[in-house]
């Protein structure tokens, strides 16, 4: 901050009173969890992209959604508010509700700030993925950021209606219509539940997916500004309804004012950690910006479609020290000599050894090796000294046992 300005993902932007936006807040944009490798938002997301991908395709087979996963979340109130119709006087644009840059810029609150220039560009079937932002309660379930997967899809009457006998008198629009709970006026109504069996077949196929098919799960209506008629979805988790996500009819004003107004549209939005918590067995959402190995390390799967179930880690610190040694000239060591040793000495003041990597001396040859080790107890904090102590024995019975020469 310096001044009247900030600095945000690289760019300026000037301050003022509305400006509620944090140092905490500022320093976790950019963190992008839902594209770090092995992170399990990001397990998430390739999962749902693969489903998208497999349940939707054209002719010949190829994937017709195309998917945005590195959009800047720092939108303007139009795309964020007034491009979905929202209300001006509505509750969700206050600054008790999210974190704005200034007066007319703010950290998107959904991924749906960015429907209306994506159809504007031409799209039809399109995911855009990435972190949300609001001022929200504290507790396991609660974080002032988290993630979420947008979607749209728009037909034409030839697309919604391709498989209906004699479909020449079904049509998308009707003249003189009336706004009732099961449509907007200018939809007909045969449109409409065409495009609602699609939707809602579409998420619990994919919650079945995900979750497999004895999952429970309900459907409740809804109200979204942008949609009608709108639904929730809920999936029952540790004797509670949770909701997952929202979805619906697209306001057809949205569509006519983005250039598609030929067109009908189904649109949702998904929390990718809601999904994740009961996915994984995730108690708490600040899980998710942990640096701790003892939490990443058990989402390091090579398939992503590999079943985990998290163990919780200690809540005491870790304490990471490294060691590199020479190897002995006889070939003789294994690193899991090494690992066990390890186990030896350090017992369960141990939660893990990573080995960093090896060096070949450019003359002699000589090859190095270097390992991390992680020290954490699960029953209290360790101290400096003890650890230290620790270390160092292992070190000298390394180069007792296992010939290695320790370096400097
Ligand atoms: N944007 C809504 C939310 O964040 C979800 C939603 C998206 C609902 C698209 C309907 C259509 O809660």
């Amino acid at each position: 901050e310096t001044g009247n300005e900030l600095i945000l993902l690289d760019r300026k932007y000037s301050i003022d009173k509305w400006t509620n936006i944090t140092e905490n807040i500022i320093s976790k944009v950019g963190r992008n969890l839902h594209v770090t490798p092995h992170h399990p938002l990001s397990h998430i997301r390739q999962r749902i992209v693969n489903y998208f991908y497999m349940q939707f395709h054209n002719r010949i087979g190829s994937p017709i959604f195309s998917v945005y996963d590195n959009i800047s979340p720092i939108v303007s109130v139009d795309q964020n508010f007034d491009s979905l119709l929202v209300p001006k006087d509505h509750p969700s644009r206050q600054r008790s509700e999210c974190y704005y840059i200034n007066h007319d810029t703010l950290l998107r609150s959904h991924c749906t700030a960015h429907q209306k220039d994506f159809i504007s560009m031409g799209l039809n079937n399109f995911l855009v993925i990435g972190d949300v932002y609001r001022r929200d309660e504290i507790d396991n379930r609660h974080y002032p950021i988290f993630h979420q997967v947008d979607a749209v899809r728009l037909c034409t009457a030839d697309e919604l209606f391709q498989n209906v006998n004699n479909s020449h008198d079904l049509k998308l629009f009707e003249h003189r219509g009336v706004e009732t709970n099961e449509k907007q006026a200018c939809h007909s109504l045969e449109a409409t539940k065409m495009m609602e069996h699609e939707l809602k077949n579409a998420l619990t196929g994919l919650a079945e997916t995900l979750f497999g098919s004895e999952l429970k799960c309900r459907w409740v209506e809804q109200y979204f500004p942008f949609t009608h008629p709108s639904w929730e979805l809920e999936v029952y988790h540790q004797d509670e309804w949770l909701e997952v996500l929202g979805c619906g009819i697209m306001r057809q004003q949205i569509l006519q004012n983005s250039g598609a107004g030929e067109r009908i549209g189904w649109a949702f939005g998904l929390g990718l950690e809601r999904l994740a918590m009961h996915l994984y067995d995730i108690p708490n959402i600040r899980l998710f910006w942990s640096n701790d190995s003892g939490f990443l390390n058990q989402f390091k799967v090579e398939d992503i479609n590999a079943t985990i179930k998290y163990k919780p880690i200690s809540i005491y610190p870790q304490c990471k020290n490294d060691i590199s040694f020479w190897l002995p000239e006889d070939r003789s060591y294994s690193s899991n000599d090494f690992y066990d040793l390890v186990r030896e000495i350090g017992g369960d003041r141990v939660e893990q050894v990573i080995f960093k990597d090896e060096f070949v001396h450019p003359e002699s040859k000589r090859v190095s090796h270097c390992y991390s080790i992680i020290y954490r107890h699960m029953e209290r904090t360790l101290s400096k000294r003890e650890v230290n102590n620790v270390h160092k024995l292992i070190g000298k019975t390394a180069q007792e046992q296992l010939n290695v020469t320790v370096r400097a």
